[in-house]
């Protein structure tokens, strides 16, 4: 089967979604893979590097006309023109852009949004979600520790003596855990925050403190348990009184990092405009969240603002500022899908049946498919 690579033009997104690696592997099973040219060069990987792999390097036309494209992200209105209708789509599509599922489904493209794989243990190889937000936890925590003016490690100098920096996470999945553990290594001490119960002894044993705030109610002890692994939105009673513990460990905090997401909706704010002016000045918060609307109300798109002393870095997508293993764990994961799309006699064989399969299926044969 002919497998095209595009070069991906949202800005900001240096990702792509096939590496020399995964590519040997492709052309192993016999597939024949078309790279656009300088599809790899934000993730400093060189045509010539695909071609030793065994990939032809070609046009956007070339690699969008393929049977199975493989992406990063949603084509847009221009890179649609290019695929033909009954084109197989792998990429992160986001299931929730009900609007685009519509216009890929009007395309006639059978669309894969990775995003919606279940969290079962058979899907944590292709789990696109997580090997992203990896990445992102420990990206957030370099870009914190560039902007904070003081060491991250305490220190004893003939100088005298620096404290630690102290850190707080906000939302502990899997970004914010491995931020407590680049954090961690850093030498910081580290306090952190979540919603659902089991994150607590996860934070405990990599040497964080966890902010307990208490269940009052059944109903608070039931949603707080969250729905396929992910949070809910918790009752504003549980909230406050969140807010009035993370204001006070704010206060003694230098650096905070929210993670905190609730899928499909807006973020929770978590960093009210009173913590930030609460906060030391020179305090450094990243708002991972920032595209979702933000754990802080005062962080912005794209840039780094200091409000009230505080430096609020609203950086999105951390993942593509690592992308050269941002790509390689991706283009895995891509790989480990097909697994279950592609046959042994190498031609597409989509099985609705399959659990990961029929969940990440979008769009196909001009049907939404509604989840
Ligand atoms: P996410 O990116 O959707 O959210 C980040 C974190 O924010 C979550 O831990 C969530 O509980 C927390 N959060 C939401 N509202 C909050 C609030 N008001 N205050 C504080 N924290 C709040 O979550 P992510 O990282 O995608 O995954 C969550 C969990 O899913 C993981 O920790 C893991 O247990 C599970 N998981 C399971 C997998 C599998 O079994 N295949 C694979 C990946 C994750």
């Amino acid at each position: 089967m002919k497998i095209g690579i595009p070069a991906e033009t949202r800005p900001g997104e240096t990702r792509v979604a096939a590496t020399p690696e995964t590519i040997k592997k492709y052309v192993a099973a016999k597939h024949q893979v078309i790279v656009q040219s300088g599809a790899g060069v934000a993730s400093s990987i060189t045509d010539e590097a695909y071609q030793a792999a065994g990939a032809q390097i070609g046009s956007a036309a070339d690699a969008f006309g393929a049977e199975l494209v493989l992406k990063v992200r949603a084509p847009n209105a221009d890179e649609r023109t290019l695929i033909k209708s009954g084109t197989t789509l792998v990429g992160m599509l986001n299931p929730f852009d009900t609007e685009n599922i519509a216009v890929m489904a009007a395309h006639g493209l059978n669309a894969f949004a990775l995003e919606a794989a279940p969290r079962i243990t058979r899907a944590q190889s292709l789990d696109v979600l997580s090997s992203q937000a990896n990445i992102a936890g420990y990206k957030a925590v370099m870009l914190a520790a560039n902007t904070y003016q003081r060491f991250m490690p305490m220190l004893m100098t003939a100088a005298g003596t620096v404290k630690a920096a102290r850190v707080l996470i906000m939302g502990v999945g899997v970004a914010g855990l491995q931020a407590i553990a680049t954090a961690k290594r850093l030498g910081a001490v580290i306090e952190a925050s979540d919603v659902r119960p089991p994150v607590k002894e996860q934070v405990e044993s990599l040497g964080a403190k966890f902010i307990d705030v208490p269940y009052e109610t059944d109903e608070e002890r039931e949603i707080a348990k969250g729905v396929g692994g992910y949070a809910r939105p918790m009752p504003a009673a549980w909230m406050a009184r969140q807010a009035a513990l993370v204001h006070e460990r704010a206060k003694q905090a230098d650096i905070i990092i929210t993670t905190a997401l609730i899928p499909g909706r807006k973020a929770p704010v978590l960093i009210s405009e009173e913590t930030v002016k609460a906060m030391k000045p020179g305090s450094v918060i990243v708002d991972m969240a920032v595209e979702q609307g933000g754990n802080c109300p005062l962080s912005e798109l794209n840039k780094t603002v200091t409000k009230y002393g505080v430096h609020i870095i609203g950086e999105p997508n951390l993942a593509t500022l690592v992308a050269a293993d941002a790509s390689a764990l991706y283009a895995r994961n891509v790989l480990d899908f097909l697994k279950l799309i592609i046959d042994k006699d190498a031609g597409l064989a989509i099985n609705r049946e399959d659990e990961i399969v029929a969940a990440t299926l979008v769009c196909a044969g001009d049907e939404v498919l509604k989840k």
